[in-house]
């Protein structure tokens, strides 16, 4: 259902704490957005390994100055209410002033999609109704990523979606401790949504990155947890 009508019409957009989603509304966006044109799309998660939108152009690339983290809750996708699974969103990445954001680490690798103008306004609907679990939408430059490591050589301004720390699915974890990593990792395991495992979720953007030969650090710990709780639950679910 996309929108909630009471008696007197459609109701306010509001956070529903038991669903886990914007009831009456969508993903976020902030009245003054304007949509480029074209649209270029920046996918950093079910995006990098499974491209459900109609597309005419794609590319491999990269965004600076964010971190992707598993710190969003998924109640309507990878995880239900009762078992709330974990998505990525892109977190700031905090560098010292003093050096060069060039120099700095914090580069996110996704992939970019031209969405034809066509469908463009199809599109946004279906993602903003999908990305109703407290995601809002932002613009991002995207420099082309070869896997020699090499940069290529388009540049775009392209959307993507980002649960920003304000928003009430939010939900960060220690991920330079053993036991935060660790309680991720089980939730993450034992999570299922009407999109499927968690893990498969992980698992696709762990094939996704090592394909591209990205050594992301916060995925490749959650993998590597989450294979180990599957060894010894004897529940295989790999990634296709
Ligand atoms: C993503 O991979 O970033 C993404 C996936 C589905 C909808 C929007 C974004």
């Amino acid at each position: 259902m996309r929108e909630t009508v009471d008696h007197d019409g459609p109701s306010e957009p509001h956070w529903d704490s038991t669903l886990g989603v914007w009831v009456g509304s969508r993903a976020r966006a902030d009245d003054s957005f304007v949509v480029p044109s074209p649209l270029w799309l920046f996918g950093y998660g079910s995006l990098c390994w499974k491209a459900d939108v109609p597309y005419e152009e794609q590319f491999v690339g990269f965004i600076q100055g964010y971190e992707r983290k598993f710190f969003q809750a998924s109640m309507d996708h990878r995880g239900t209410p009762a078992s709330p699974g974990r998505v990525v969103t892109l977190v700031k990445h905090a560098h010292p002033a003093s050096v060069p954001l060039s120099e700095a680490e914090g580069l996110v690798h996704g992939v970019a999609y031209r969405i034809p103008d066509e469908r463009v306004e199809e599109v946004l609907d279906a993602l903003d109704y999908r990305e109703k679990g407290g995601y809002s939408r932002l613009l991002l430059d995207v420099t082309e990523w070869c896997a020699d490591g090499k940069e290529g050589g388009r540049r775009v301004t392209a959307l993507a979606y980002c649960g920003n720390e304000t928003n009430p699915a939010y939900d960060a974890f220690d991920d330079e401790s053993d036991e935060g990593l660790q309680q991720a990792a089980h939730r993450i395991f034992s999570s299922t949504g009407p999109s499927g495992p968690n893990r498969e979720y992980l698992y696709r953007l762990g094939d996704f990155l090592e394909a591209i030969k990205v050594h992301d650090r916060h995925v490749a710990e959650l993998v590597r947890r989450v294979r180990l709780l599957e060894g010894k639950n004897d529940e295989p679910c790999r990634g296709a």
